[in-house]
Formats: structure tokens, sequence, C-alpha cells
């Protein structure tokens, strides 16, 4: 079966730029999005906008869903109005969402079932990476369904790693993301405390770059964090979401995972005090809130 009609489920922050880049990179692409008004707003641009998940499944060949969590993606894919209601051997089906692995083992016998290829492809890179085109690809499933997958891979990222079978992309992706959440909060933790003790937070940064342990990641939230942009580029309960999913992942793998553990907390924190929808930048201002300090500014002259 051709890969040039793709359907595209799940038009958020990084889903509607990447079914955008699909388009211009000369698929066909039919989108569908809980929220309809978000899907119609790509019509201008030639996407086709369907209905139902089902009625996306009865015209493309390939199916790519990018939703929030694991309820969003089982009713997307199994509910009464989902994929695999009209699915039809030979398509395929690529997941981008951050999901738990049970859930993408049991998309991949439900739909392998009806002859429909799985392959879970969380992504990393967020909103700038969705809209250049240059996302991580980590994927998990067979090398036939890789193959089948490239250009369409392409088309939305800049480096495909296949991590082994169906569930492997996934995996990778939830360690990963206890990685980002916990150096953000220990760079965000040392911003605040050199802050508040009277120390340029600019030398922490200049410091932490200068080093073996530095990263682009800490240019980008660093400069964030002092000009106090906020602005959303992965919100505060999604990777709440996923640190919850790489706990439950632990043990069930039965290996124990502290960082992650307090971490999560420190999003607890920020969630109850109404910051779920904020950008994971903003974590820090819980804390600040609590010290009675905010990263830059000057204590008493
Ligand atoms: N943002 C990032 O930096 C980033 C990076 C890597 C991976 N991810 C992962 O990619 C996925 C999407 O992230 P995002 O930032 O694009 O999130 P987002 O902007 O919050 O978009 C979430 C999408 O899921 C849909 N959705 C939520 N609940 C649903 C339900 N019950 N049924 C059907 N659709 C539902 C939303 O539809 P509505 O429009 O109707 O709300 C929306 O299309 C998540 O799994 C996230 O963890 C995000």
């Amino acid at each position: 079966m051709s890969t040039r009609h793709v359907g595209f489920l799940g038009l958020g922050l990084m889903g509607s730029r990447m079914a955008k880049n699909l388009k211009a990179k000369g698929f066909e692409v039919t989108v569908w999005n809980r929220t309809r008004a978000r899907a119609d707003e790509l019509a201008p641009l030639g996407l086709h906008v369907a209905s139902t998940p089902a009625e996306v499944a009865t015209v493309a060949d390939v199916l790519c869903t990018c939703v929030a969590d694991v309820p969003a993606l089982r009713e997307v894919a199994l509910g009464a109005q989902g994929l695999l209601s009209t699915a039809r051997s030979g398509q395929l089906f690529i997941d981008f969402s951050t999901v738990s692995v049970p859930l993408v083992r049991e998309l991949g016998a439900a739909f392998g079932a009806k002859g429909v290829d799985v392959i879970d492809a969380p992504v990393t890179g967020s909103k700038n990476g969705a809209e250049k085109g240059t996302l991580v690809i980590m994927a998990g499933g067979s090398d036939a369904a890789m193959a089948r997958a490239d250009a369409v891979f392409k088309a939305v990222g800049e480096k495909v790693i296949h991590c082994g079978p169906l569930g492997a992309g996934t995996q990778v992706k939830l360690a990963g993301n206890g990685l980002i959440a916990a150096m953000l909060q220990a760079f965000s933790e040392g911003l605040l405390l050199t802050s508040k003790a009277g120390v340029d937070p600019r030398k922490f940064i200049e410091v932490v770059q200068a080093s073996g342990f530095r990263s682009p990641y800490f240019d980008f939230k660093g400069k964030a964090l002092l000009e106090r942009d906020f602005s959303t580029h992965f919100e505060v309960d999604l990777m709440h979401k996923d640190l919850t999913l790489l706990l439950e992942n632990a043990a069930a793998n039965r290996v124990p995972t502290p960082t992650a553990a307090s971490v999560r907390e420190a999003y607890a924190l920020a969630r109850a005090a109404g910051k779920g929808q904020d950008d994971i930048g903003a974590v820090i201002t819980t804390f600040e809130a609590l010290c009675g300090h905010r990263i830059g500014d000057r204590g008493e002259e």
C-alpha cells in the first residue's frame, strides 16, 4: 500500500506543526482533532478535515497520532469511532505521542490482528523542533515497518533512531524525559540558590556552560528563565504525566528511580499552585514564591 496519504490525529502544539510539515513535503494529509476548530484552521493550507478517527482510517494509508496521554490515545485508536474500527490490512500506524509501553504493545496486538503494522515513535525537540521539522524520533517496530515509515519520518524529523522492537521507542522516551526533568530542576534550583545568596545567576550559567556538563538546553532555558519567558513549549501537566509513566515503568521493571520520584513531586507542587498549563520552565516559580525571591532580583542594597 502507498504511504502518500497520511492521516494525522491530535493537532496540539506538536501535532499541528508536524501535520503542516507533512503537507509541505508533498503528502496528501487528512487531519482530525477532538476540538474541531484546530483542524479547521489547517483547511486553508490544503489539508482535508475528517469528522472522526474512523473516517481518517477509511481514507489514509498511514495513520499518525500525537495526542496528550494514555486515555486520549486509547480513545482515538480503540474507541467506538476509533481508528481500529475502519483500519485495513496493509496500513501503517505511527504513534508519536508519549504513552505507556503496555498501551503501545496492546495497539500492536489489536492493529496487528487486522494486518496493520504499528510503530511507537515518540519525539524530542519540542515546539521549535516540530515547527522546523527537526525532531529527533526514537522508534520501536520491525525493520520492514521502519522502512515504510521513512518518508514520513523525514518530513517531520531530522534524526530517527531505531531503538528496537515495538515499545522500545517509548521505553527510551520515558527514561529521556526523566533526564530532562532532572536537568531542568537542578539547573533552576542552582539559579535560584545563587541568586538568593547574592551572586549574579548569569555567573552560574557561565560556569556550567564552560564545563564538561554544559548543554544547549541550559542556553535555551537559562535565557528564558532570566527573561521570565514562560511561553509554553512543553506543559507542566504533560511532564508530570511522563514522570508518572516513568515511575510506573520503573516499578514494573523493579528499577529504583529516586531522582524521577522527587522531581515528579516538584511538578506536583507546580500543578497544585495552578501552573499545570504553563511551560515546564515555570516549575521553579513555585519555589521562588516559597523563598520570597525571584531569580535575578537584587537583594536588599
Ligand atoms: N510539547 C512538547 O515539547 C513535546 C515534546 C515531545 C513529546 N510530546 C508529547 O507529544 C504529545 C502531544 O503533546 P503536545 O505538546 O502537542 O500537547 P497539547 O498541545 O496539549 O495537545 C494535546 C493533543 O491531544 C488531544 N487530546 C487530549 N485529550 C484527548 C482525548 N481524550 N481524546 C482525543 N484527543 C485528545 C488534544 O485535543 P484538543 O485540541 O481537543 O485538546 C490535542 O490535540 C504528548 O504525548 C506529549 O507528551 C510533547
